[in-house]
């Protein structure tokens, strides 16, 4: 098990390339069972969600094989094998499995998902989706059951905006008898992406990234060749490092008007952003200045950067307030950046940031992925070292962090922890 050091306090200068988007990486890979034949897809992320859901389509009969980047997956041996538990509880996205295999076999037998515990994660609306396509689901002592004798097109109007839920739909639908419309979907780009990939596999799908996605069922999916949108949460990662840290930073494979709410925020605290076709050119200007984030739906304020900008906010001068209306409960990256020195008060479901302060390294813990990140960016701030454990959160979606943070001239590295380290890290 390892642990990361940083010493903060160096400037952070250079060009920084972004990785394929873990959250369309996730579905894409469970989205080739649809297919006959092979999928190809180029950009991924190596980080170790995708390297899980491979095993998973290798667990059901699939032939992957990765290639740097590139992945092959032969779909065509594929069996509807019961996915019960093990590897499905790593993640959240195993839930993907349920739509492609109800899609392609009629039937699924899959362990309830796993992933950052960010509060409560109901999958009620997936449900509700496949049993409107004419599913019967059931859970049996923690596991989903699917099976349909036919798959028929359907209205289906989602009571949350829900990117799983909306995905897993269309995963589905693409393979059920006639028209389906999914109402109040989600708009997040990972969802054209994957739209993307299933139409060029023969699905008949309009209107992804907007509120209303219609889809005419076909018969046979085939195979085809995809090449994945550039993370932009790993982007606006670096975005919020370089306002908090940065001297002069260049961060590439980006497209700009995917982090629109975000760039907004960073310019109303005065950073300086040149945006570019697929370039983002971020500078700090003279003084950063508090605001407010709520986060909302896809084109709002990502929950996904919530946790890393609320350390941002801990230089900026003034109060800001971060509301996360998405996940209530993800704030559990407050205790670990207070113990930093940070001013912050939980107050009313929102963290009260006061700022600015001069964070000092301190031993804390990521307790999911994105209060990884958050330590990251308080780290590079703080006078002195920090050690961060919890990699294994961080490591499913940043591919080589370490690796890329070094390149802009921070001075960070990973640790082999000691038999007492571990101890204490599982009792905590
Ligand atoms: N919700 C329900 N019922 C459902 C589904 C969702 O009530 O059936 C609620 C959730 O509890 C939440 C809200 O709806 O309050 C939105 O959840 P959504 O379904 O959109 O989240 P998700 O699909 O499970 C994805 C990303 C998350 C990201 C959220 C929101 C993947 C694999 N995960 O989760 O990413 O936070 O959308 O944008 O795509 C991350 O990358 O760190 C991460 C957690």
């Amino acid at each position: 098990m390892q642990k990361i050091l940083v010493e903060g306090g160096n400037p952070l200068k250079g060009k920084v390339r972004v990785s394929g988007a873990k959250n369309s990486a996730v579905a894409l890979l469970p989205a080739a069972i649809l297919a006959e034949s092979k999928v190809i897809i180029e950009g991924l992320p190596q980080i170790s969600d995708v390297d899980i859901l491979a095993q998973l389509l290798e667990e059901i009969g699939g032939s992957v094989s990765m290639q740097g980047r590139t992945v092959h997956i032969d779909p065509s041996n594929m069996v509807s094998m019961p996915l019960p538990n093990g590897r499905v509880k790593k993640l959240r996205a195993s839930y993907y499995f349920m739509g492609a295999m109800l899609g392609r076999f009629k039937k699924a037998v899959i362990g309830l998902p796993g992933g950052c515990h960010l509060g409560p994660r109901p999958i009620d609306q997936h449900i509700k989706g496949f049993e409107a396509l004419g599913a019967k689901v059931t859970n049996e002592q923690g596991a989903i059951y699917l099976r349909a004798d036919e798959l028929r097109g359907a209205r289906i109007y989602l009571d949350v905006v829900s990117v799983g839920a909306t995905i897993n739909i269309m995963l589905a639908a693409v393979r059920a008898k006639g028209k389906t419309i999914i109402e109040n979907a989600a708009k997040e780009p990972e969802i054209i992406d994957v739209a993307t990939l299933l139409t060029s596999m023969g699905a008949k799908i309009k209107g992804a990234g907007t509120d209303v996605i219609r889809i005419e069922g076909v018969d046979s999916l085939t195979g085809c060749m995809h090449t994945i949108i550039p993370d932009r949460i790993e982007a606006g990662t670096y975005t919020i490092l370089a306002a908090a840290q940065g001297e002069k930073v260049l961060i590439d494979n980006v497209i700009p008007q995917h982090l629109e709410s975000l760039l907004a925020k960073l310019r109303e605290m005065g950073v300086v952003i040149e945006e570019g076709d697929e370039q983002l050119l971020v500078q700090p200007g003279k003084e950063l200045k508090s605001v407010d984030i709520k986060t909302l739906v896809y084109p709002g304020f990502p929950t996904d950067l919530q946790q890393p900008f609320t350390s941002l906010l801990t230089k900026a001068t003034g109060t800001g307030v971060v509301s996360d209306t998405i996940y209530q409960a993800r704030f559990k990256h407050i205790d670990e950046l207070r113990r930093m020195n940070a001013q912050i008060k939980v107050e009313g479901g929102s963290a009260i940031v006061s700022g600015p302060v001069q964070l000092e390294g301190a031993k804390v813990k990521a307790s999911d992925l994105r209060a990884g990140a958050a330590l990251i960016v308080a780290g590079l701030m703080a006078d002195g070292v920090t050690e961060i454990t919890g990699l294994e959160h961080i490591d499913r979606g940043y591919e080589q962090l370490t690796e890329k943070l070094t390149n802009l001239g921070a001075n960070i590295w990973r640790e082999e922890m000691t038999e007492e380290e571990i101890e204490q890290f599982q009792n905590s």
